[in-house]
C-alpha cells in the first residue's frame, strides 16, 4: 500500500526565556493507506502529542520545533491555518482524549455530527440527519433520535467519546487518530468505537493511529506497534 503519512525527525516543545523544553524528540514513524498502527506507552511519554502535532492541535504553548510531516505528499509543516482547516475533519480526523472539552456544550449533539456534513457542502438536512442518525445507530446507539437531540452534558462519558467518534468519522477522512478510546470509558463505549474503526478500514481502507495504554487492545486492533518513552519512539513491530 502507498505511503498515507511520514513523520521523519519530529521535534516539538516548548520554548520559554530563550531556553527549550522538549517534548517529543526525533520522533520518526510512517503509516501506510489503510493501516492500523498503535502508539504505546505510559503516561505523559508524548503520545497525544504525537497524534496532535499531525493536524497541528498542539496545545498553546507547545510547538513543532524541527521536523516534517508529510501527509498525502503535502508537507503539513509548510501549510498555513487556511489549509490545514480543510484537511482536519476531511482528510485527517482526531477522536481526543479530552472529550468534554471537546465537544461544543451549547449545541445539541445531532447539530454538531450534521455541522460537519454541512462543512462538506452538503446542504440537504433531512440527507445529513439520516447519515447521521446511522452513524449513531452504527456506534450502537438504541434510540439515536434521542441522542440527536440531546445536549453534552446529558450524556455520560462513554457517550460523548461515541458522539465525539461520530464526529471524527462521519466525512469518511483517510487518517483517524483515535487518542485513548479505551481510558476511562465504559467497555461498551470503547468496543463500539474500535468496532466502527475496523469496519470504516476494511470498508473505505481508512487509516488509522490508535493511542492506548492497553497492550492487548493493540495487539488485537493493530497490524503495527509503536511504543514511546519519554518523547521518543523506542520500538516498535508488527502483530503476528
Ligand atoms: N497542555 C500542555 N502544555 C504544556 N505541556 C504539556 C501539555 N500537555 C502535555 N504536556 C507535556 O507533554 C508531555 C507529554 O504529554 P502527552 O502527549 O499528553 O502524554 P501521553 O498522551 O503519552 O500521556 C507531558 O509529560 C507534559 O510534560
Ligand atoms: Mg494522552
Amino acid at each position: 500500500m502507498p505511503r498515507l503519512l511520514e513523520v521523519n525527525n519530529l521535534t516539538a516543545g516548548i520554548k520559554k526565556d530563550g531556553e527549550i523544553f522538549q517534548i517529543l524528540k526525533d520522533v520518526s514513524f510512517f503509516i501506510d493507506e489503510g493501516e492500523i498502527v498503535g502508539l504505546a506507552g505510559e503516561s505523559g511519554c508524548g503520545k497525544s502529542m504525537t497524534a496532535l502535532s499531525i493536524p497541528n492541535l498542539l496545545p498553546k504553548p507547545v510547538k513543532i520545533l524541527g521536523g516534517e510531516i508529510i501527509f498525502n505528499n503535502k508537507q503539513l509543516t509548510s501549510l498555513g491555518e487556511k489549509e490545514l482547516c480543510g484537511i482536519r475533519g476531511k482528510e485527517i480526523s482526531v477522536i481526543f482524549q479530552d472529550v468534554r472539552q471537546s465537544l461544543n456544550p451549547l449545541m445539541r449533539v445531532g447539530g454538531q455530527i450534521t455541522e460537519m456534513l454541512e462543512l462538506s457542502g452538503s446542504t440537504d438536512r433531512e440527507a445529513n440527519k439520516t447519515q447521521a442518525l446511522e452513524m449513531l445507530v452504527s456506534l450502537g446507539f438504541e434510540e439515536p433520535e434521542k441522542i440527536f437531540d440531546a445536549f453534552p452534558h446529558q450524556l455520560s462519558g462513554g457517550m460523548c467519546q461515541r458522539v465525539m467518534t461520530a464526529i471524527a468519522a462521519i466525512r469518511r477522512p483517510r487518517l483517524l487518530l483515535a487518542d485513548e478510546p479505551s481510558s476511562a470509558l465504559d467497555m461498551e463505549s470503547q468496543q463500539r468505537i474500535l468496532s466502527l474503526l475496523l469496519e470504516m478500514n476494511r470498508k473505505y481502507k481508512t487509516a488509522a493511529l490508535i493511542i492506548s495504554h492497553d497492550l492487548s487492545i493493540i495487539r488485537q486492533f493493530c497490524s503495527r506497534f509503536l511504543v514511546m518513552y519519554a518523547g521518543r519512539i523506542i520500538t516498535g513491530g508488527s502483530n503476528g
